[in-house]
């Protein structure tokens, strides 16, 4: 098991992939309002994928899941279940979109603030985002995956929040998760991971505002914070470039706002 370098051809393909992750995200973004269910925003979000774009919703069946996107409501960490459940005013939601283009696949999280949400949400999604930028800016050849934890722990720390351990970022390409693994806290082993151009990876930081610790639900895949407060999570997945970075799932508008 190793890391796999892509060749020039396979980034082509991975910048499609990207952009299309990138484009469902973009798609739903009107659609989230109170009132809407997540099965509703899971069922447009598969036609847009398999009528519109021609693309495979990768998470559908992988391991068993049976959505084509993740949708996680407030003290949800990570791989919530699309359901008959209505968004109400003061939400967050992270949905969680990965597509597979031409046997390669592009990964993508955001929050959505639903109505009007209360100044301590808001502020843990825009923390959460800026933990993102900060991991991703650290991705240059020679520095390690050390540099993005601790870049994105001591973001969070600063501003009284917590990170999740449990989950991590990945490497991905042809395989939805591939070696390796990106975590969002500093690691000493990851010190041992050399960023060289070529490498593609994702970056997913779950920032939680009270402690780091989850619990994974009885249906098997929905994990929530132990003591319930709120969590948070935006993804993008990158490159390696000779001199820095290239971030495949850009949305249009999107600012690092750091
Ligand atoms: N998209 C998630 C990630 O960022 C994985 C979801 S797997 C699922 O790695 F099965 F829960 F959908
Ligand atoms: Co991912
Ligand atoms: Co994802």
């Amino acid at each position: 098991m190793s890391i796999i370098l892509k060749t020039p051809q396979q980034v082509e393909k991975m910048r499609v992939a990207g952009r299309l992750a990138a484009d469902v995200l973009e798609m739903l973004t009107p659609l989230v309002q109170p009132g809407v269910t997540t099965e509703e925003l899971n069922q447009k979000a598969h036609d847009y994928m398999t009528q519109v774009q021609g693309t495979v919703p990768a998470t559908l069946g992988y391991h068993g899941f049976t959505k084509s996107i993740c949708t996680s409501i407030n003290q949800v960490v990570c791989h919530g279940i699309p359901s008959d459940k209505k968004l109400k005013k003061g939400d967050i939601i992270n949905i969680d979109v990965t597509v597979i283009k031409d046997g390669f696949h592009g990964d993508t999280s955001m929050m959505f603030e639903v109505g009007k949400v209360a100044p301590f949400a808001s502020r843990l999604c825009r923390i959460a985002h800026e933990c993102l930028w900060k991991g991703i800016q650290q991705v240059k050849p020679s520095a390690t995956l050390y540099d993005v934890a601790l870049a994105i722990e001591q973001h969070a720390h600063a501003n009284d929040c917590s990170v999740v351990k449990e989950y991590c970022g990945h490497g991905i390409g042809a395989d939805f998760h591939e070696e390796p693994q990106v975590l969002h806290y500093s690691s000493q082993e990851q010190k041992q991971v050399v960023l060289k151009p070529g490498m593609t990876f994702t970056i997913e930081p779950m920032i939680n505002l009270g402690r780091p610790e989850v619990k994974l639900l009885g249906d098997g895949w929905t994990v929530v914070t132990k003591d319930r407060t709120l969590s948070a999570q935006w993804e993008h997945t990158l490159l390696v470039t000779e001199t820095g970075y290239e971030v495949f799932t850009l949305r249009t508008g999107e600012k690092p706002l750091l």
